[in-house]
């Protein structure tokens, strides 16, 4: 149904966790090198269950790198804390990109100026951020609410 992003993801376990939601929800999960971990790593196995290797996975050289293999119209939502606009305030389509930033420094400053028009934000208080695999839920599964 939808693509999520993760950019250079470096804790295991966050990554295990975003696998098993996106094929949950019937999406493909694509990650940006370098990874913080081994694609073996037997905690993101853990996170992500049994269900591992039935995730739909992509590798990417760089973010640059996927977006050539994607069609011209492919849409991408950037997830941050550093905009205003609501995630809840898109109309998510099939085939949309959610991309998320790492866990220690977000999205690269570059990747959000160029695409400012789609950065959202999950309104929050009290924190300075989600957990990257607790902000790939609310954001998938609302972009799955929509679409049933
Ligand atoms: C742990 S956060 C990164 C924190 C990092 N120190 C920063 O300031 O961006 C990892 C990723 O989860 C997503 N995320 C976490 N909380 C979010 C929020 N409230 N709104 C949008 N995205 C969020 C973003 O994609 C972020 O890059």
């Amino acid at each position: 149904m939808f693509n999520v992003v993760l950019v250079e993801p470096e804790i295991p376990p966050n990554t295990g966790n975003v696998g098993r939601l996106c094929l949950a929800a019937q999406s493909t999960l694509h990650l940006i090198k370098p990874l913080g971990f081994s694609l073996e790593d037997r905690q993101l196995k853990r996170a992500g269950l049994d269900y591992w290797d039935e995730v739909d996975m992509r590798l990417w050289d760089s973010f640059e790198d996927l977006q050539r293999a994607q069609a011209r119209d492919a849409r991408y939502f950037l997830l941050t804390t550093k905009t205003e606009r609501a995630y809840y305030d898109v109309k998510f389509s099939y085939g949309d990109f959610l991309v998320f930033g790492r866990e220690t420094k977000g999205l690269p400053e570059n990747l959000l100026a160029t695409n400012n028009h789609n950065c959202i934000t999950i309104p929050m208080h009290g924190t300075r951020s989600l957990n990257l695999a607790t902000a790939v839920g609310i954001v998938l599964f609302e972009a799955v609410r929509q679409l049933r």
